[in-house]
Formats: structure tokens, sequence, C-alpha cells
């Protein structure tokens, strides 16, 4: 059975997004590193690390599809700002792959492709964590105290 074109599309689109958000955690792990903001710069490099596990997932089901990986439309990469609003830029990166995801787990369930529902919810699940996280970090940055 040929894959259907609106996976084969989510799966491209996918994996652009998830190279892109390799690209930036790096990128912003090494800037911040640079200012000497170690574990702000360690969060980063562990979240890039999870990205790119996402990566070698999409590749994998691509290629048991029959489908070659070809991500092509990487989002630039935001090399200013200061942590927090780096953080915010996280924020806004989780929220996008999120919202793809929860849109792909949608059409998928649409055209009854049960297993690609199954593997796109599963990102969908663990990029809600990621954003879950990515917003408390920023909460905590813009409203140490805790108070509101
Ligand atoms: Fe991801
Ligand atoms: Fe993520």
């Amino acid at each position: 059975m040929s894959p259907h074109p609106t996976i084969l599309g989510y799966l491209g689109r996918a994996l652009s997004l998830e190279f892109s958000a390799v690209q930036q955690f790096l990128a912003t792990a090494r800037l911040l590193e640079s200012r000497g903001i170690d574990a702000a710069a360690q969060r980063f490099q562990t979240e890039a690390r999870e990205e790119m596990e996402h990566v070698e997932r999409i590749i994998g089901r691509m290629l048991a599809l029959g489908a070659a990986p070809n991500a092509s439309q990487l989002r630039p990469v935001r090399v200013d700002g200061s942590l927090t609003e780096l953080v915010l830029s996280a924020v806004e990166l989780e929220r996008d792959i999120t919202d793809f995801y929860a849109r792909a787990v949608a059409d998928a369930l649409a055209i009854q492709a049960h297993e690609d529902r199954l593997f796109f919810d599963q990102l969908l699940q663990e990029e809600r964590h990621h954003l879950v996280e990515a917003e408390t970090w920023y909460r905590e940055l813009t409203n140490p105290g805790g108070q509101r």
C-alpha cells in the first residue's frame, strides 16, 4: 500500500520543523555558552538532542513508507536577544510544532490513516510536554518570585 500524499506532506514538513528546532536550539545553546550562561545552554543542548531524536524517528518512518527524507524549508535561526527573549522564541517554536502535529493527527484521522495518526500523536504528546516546559521556564524568567 502506497502512503497517502497527505501523510507524506506532513512527514516532509515535520522533518523541516524538527530540523529547524535542532538548528535553533544548538545555536541558542552555543550563544548562551559564549555568554557564560552554562545552565541555560545545557538545557537547550538537551532540548536539541530530543528534537534530533524526532528527526531520526521521522526519517525512519519516511524510509519505511518508501519516501526519501528531504528537509529543505528550514526556518531562519535567531542568534540575538536576551535569555528571556530566546526562551520566548523557543516557546513560539514549540507552539508552532505542537499546532502542526495537532493538525497532522486530525487529518490522519480524517483519511483513516490510523498508524500515521498514532505516529503523529506520539510526537504531539512529546511536543506538548516541551511546550509546557518552555512556558514554565519563560514564566520563571519573567516572574521570578512567582507572584502575579
Ligand atoms: Fe520535536
Ligand atoms: Fe520540541
